[in-house]
């Protein structure tokens, strides 16, 4: 599958280095496409840099993961490229980070991926990958046993279906959780965010 990734930091380059592991076509972003060369020469041939804009064309898929306060702006030029589109969206609202967009956006009535997807008319929202510390990912994924869980919530069957698989081929257990408003249930401050729950655990607490 052909995915882009929008804000190659944390969880982008570690999540984008599973998939592009797992056999996919990632194209990373950045606001400087150039910086991210290291990162794309050491994944190989399936993996290339380009702007938000080049991801947003590329992906069949594309993953946004960026602080909150970034989703206004890059909506203004992105939401055209991205409405039919599967979006998964990472972000986590912190007043600290993101100022007074943190609460707007947790205030909002479907959470703040609700928030995130308002502005994006015609996109398959998916809330997912935003509950996991990124080096708890880059040592979990893959493991034996009982994988760690990764919760996801989106309005879209088809479109949830493909973010399990996606999840799946990272190396974790998709918990199939409800609607985007149910993100909510896995936002910081939950039971469930940052805490390291495999998916039996996870679909206890939230299915
Ligand atoms: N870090 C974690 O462990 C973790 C875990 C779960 C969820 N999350 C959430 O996932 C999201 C991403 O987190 P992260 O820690 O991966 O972030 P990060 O390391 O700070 O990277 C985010 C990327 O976003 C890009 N960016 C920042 N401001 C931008 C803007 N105004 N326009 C376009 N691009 C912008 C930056 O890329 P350029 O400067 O190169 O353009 C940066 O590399 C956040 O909402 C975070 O709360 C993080």
């Amino acid at each position: 599958m052909k995915i882009g990734i929008i804000g190659a930091g944390q969880i982008g380059s570690t999540v984008g280095k599973l998939w592009v592991e797992a056999g996919h076509d990632v194209r990373f972003a950045s606001r400087h496409a150039e910086e991210l060369k290291p990162l794309v020469s050491k994944l190989g041939k399936r993996a290339s840099a380009g702007t938000p804009a080049d991801a947003a064309k590329f992906g069949d898929v594309v993953m946004m993961t960026l602080p909150v306060k970034a989703i206004p702006d890059l909506a203004r030029d992105l939401a055209p490229l991205l409405s039919g589109k599967v979006v998964l969206d990472t972000g986590n609202a912190y007043e600290n980070r993101d100022g007074a967009v943190a609460g707007e956006a947790s205030r909002h009535p479907q959470g703040s991926a609700g928030w995130a997807a308002a502005m994006f008319p015609g996109a398959h929202w998916v809330k997912a990958f935003n509950t996991v510390y990124f080096k708890t990912l880059a040592s979990e994924a893959h493991r034996k046993g009982d994988k760690l869980g990764i919760p996801l919530a989106g309005d879209d069957r088809e479109a949830v279906d493909i973010a399990a698989q996606l999840v799946r081929d990272a190396g974790f257990d998709p918990v199939l959780v409800g609607p985007l408003a149910r993100g909510k249930e896995f936002e910081p401050g939950t039971k469930p965010y940052n805490s390291g729950m495999s998916g039996t655990e996870l679909r206890k607490l939230l299915e």
